[in-house]
């Protein structure tokens, strides 16, 4: 099993404004694209602005070990010297794609369409959750998946011999899925199709189409319809990763709730399937502005500037625009717990197989920070303290998420008393320079005894 070594506690206390400009790293949604996309092209793709973070970094030694060539330059320049679509050969070993279930997802519809077998693994978090989603559509190529009960990691793909291409309608709102069918859908012949009834991120639509592949998008009875034309070649790309949204989430909203903050977060990427939080933060009261909005790469970009914000009021987030803030409900929560009123959080049932499960995760350390939370299978609700503060003065449990770890960092850096994260090592996966960078806005952290 991976793992990153010996647990790393951290405190984050109140202390002085958050101000300045913070440089957060790529997207991790479009680096994962940008390797395994990279790697089934033929020839060299040059890649700017990669995230190094482990989980993207676990996907590139996943394609070295299918074929592909990958190769750093430093500072998050990289190149992948792609086999081609069918190219991918047998991997040695197993592969551990550690935390990362964007990584094992994606890299299961990648070979699924290929005659051979591979074995993945991950961590304790990865190991836990729901596979069936991605191994059900891939069997309708012709793969075949043996795991641990309920489908779970450790697994074995057994790749089709003669793929057939699949028409399907994702259960649940996922990207991860839609992907996965996508990418298999590439080495099988003809029209793959993939439905779904609510428009979750669309990086792989947008990035298949850069390299070449043939797939168009239409509404449908059903949902939106995504059609890919089965064994294009896929031409080489350079591609610039945009800033990612769900990264500068934590120092926007850190910078709303301490007294006196403002920062700059630039060149944030603001697809509309990812920047539901910026929409509902604004809907709060939250003082964030976009500044000068552009469109690079054909994606909307703007810096972001956030300013503390002592009045923001509690809303109930449309379940529709969940999809589109869906890794951003554990920081809402804090914000949540500094406004004013109710923040309701309906139809949320994904939250409950992230990482974590991210509703009981999140609840369980703002109760302890003297919050008082209510949670149901697929919804919860913050009652905000307002102009009360939020007392803090505990120690949380980060369950090996990222994002849980980094939520209750930033409520530490505005409740009245410290808070610990037992486990900040996982912020490496997706943010690994989040603490000096916070820092430098002005954030205290210690490191507890
Ligand atoms: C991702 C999709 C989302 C998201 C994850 C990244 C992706 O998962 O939570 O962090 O890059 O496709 P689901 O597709 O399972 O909702």
């Amino acid at each position: 099993m991976s793992g990153h070594g010996a647990p790393q506690p951290l405190t984050a206390h109140r202390g002085g404004p958050l101000t300045g400009t913070a440089q957060v790293p790529g997207d991790k949604s479009i680096s994962h694209r940008a390797l395994i996309l990279g790697a089934m092209a033929v020839g060299e793709t040059k890649i700017a602005g990669l995230l190094e973070g482990r989980d993207v970094l676990d996907t590139g030694r996943a394609m070295t070990a299918l074929g592909a060539d990958v190769v750093s330059h430093g500072a998050g320049r990289w190149s992948v010297h792609g086999v081609g679509v069918g190219g991918f050969a047998e991997p040695e070993t197993v592969i551990d794609c550690g935390n990362s279930g964007t990584g094992v997802r994606l890299l299961m519809g990648a070979v699924a369409t290929h005659d051979f077998a591979t074995t993945f693994t991950g961590d304790a978090s990865l190991n836990g959750r729901p596979m069936g989603r991605v191994t059900d559509p891939l069997a309708l190529f012709g793969a075949r998946a043996v795991g641990r009960s309920g489908g779970r990691l450790p697994l074995t793909l057994v790749g089709a011999a003669s793929p057939v291409p699949a028409r399907y309608a994702t259960p649940v709102p996922s990207a991860q899925v839609k992907s996965a069918v996508l990418l298999a859908g590439l080495n099988a012949p003809g029209e793959t199709v993939v439905i779904e009834r609510e428009a979750t991120r669309d990086h792989s639509e947008r990035m298949l189409a850069g390299f070449g592949a043939t797939v168009t998008t239409e509404a449908s009875r059903e949902g939106r319809m995504i059609t890919l034309q089965g064994r294009p070649e896929l031409v080489p790309q350079e591609i610039t990763v945009p800033r990612d949204p769900s990264s500068a989430a934590f120092p926007v909203c850190a910078a709303l709730i301490v007294e006196g903050s403002d920062v700059l977060v630039p060149n944030i990427g603001l697809n509309p399937t990812r920047a539901g939080l910026f929409e509902t933060l604004r809907e709060m009261g939250a003082d964030l502005t976009y500044e000068s909005p552009r469109v690079e790469g054909g994606e909307p970009v703007a810096d972001l500037r956030a300013r503390f914000s002592p009045d923001m009021k509690g809303i109930e987030v449309p379940p529709g625009r969940a999809a589109s803030m869906i890794d951003e409900y554990p920081i809402l929560s804090v914000v949540a717990a500094f406004a004013e009123g109710v923040t309701g959080m309906p139809g949320v049932a994904e939250l409950r197989v992230k990482e974590s499960d991210r509703i009981d995760a999140m609840a369980t350390g703002l109760r302890a920070s003297g919050v008082t939370v209510e949670d149901g299978p697929d919804w919860w609700r913050v009652t905000g303290r307002g102009p009360a503060g939020v007392p803090g003065g505990t120690t949380v449990a980060a369950r090996l998420d990222h994002r849980v770890a980094m939520s209750f960092l930033c409520l530490g850096l505005a409740a009245r008393d410290r808070v610990t994260v037992d486990d900040a090592g996982p912020i490496a996966t997706s943010f690994p320079a989040f603490e000096p960078l916070m820092r430098d806005l002005g954030a205290r952290f210690t490191r507890p005894e």
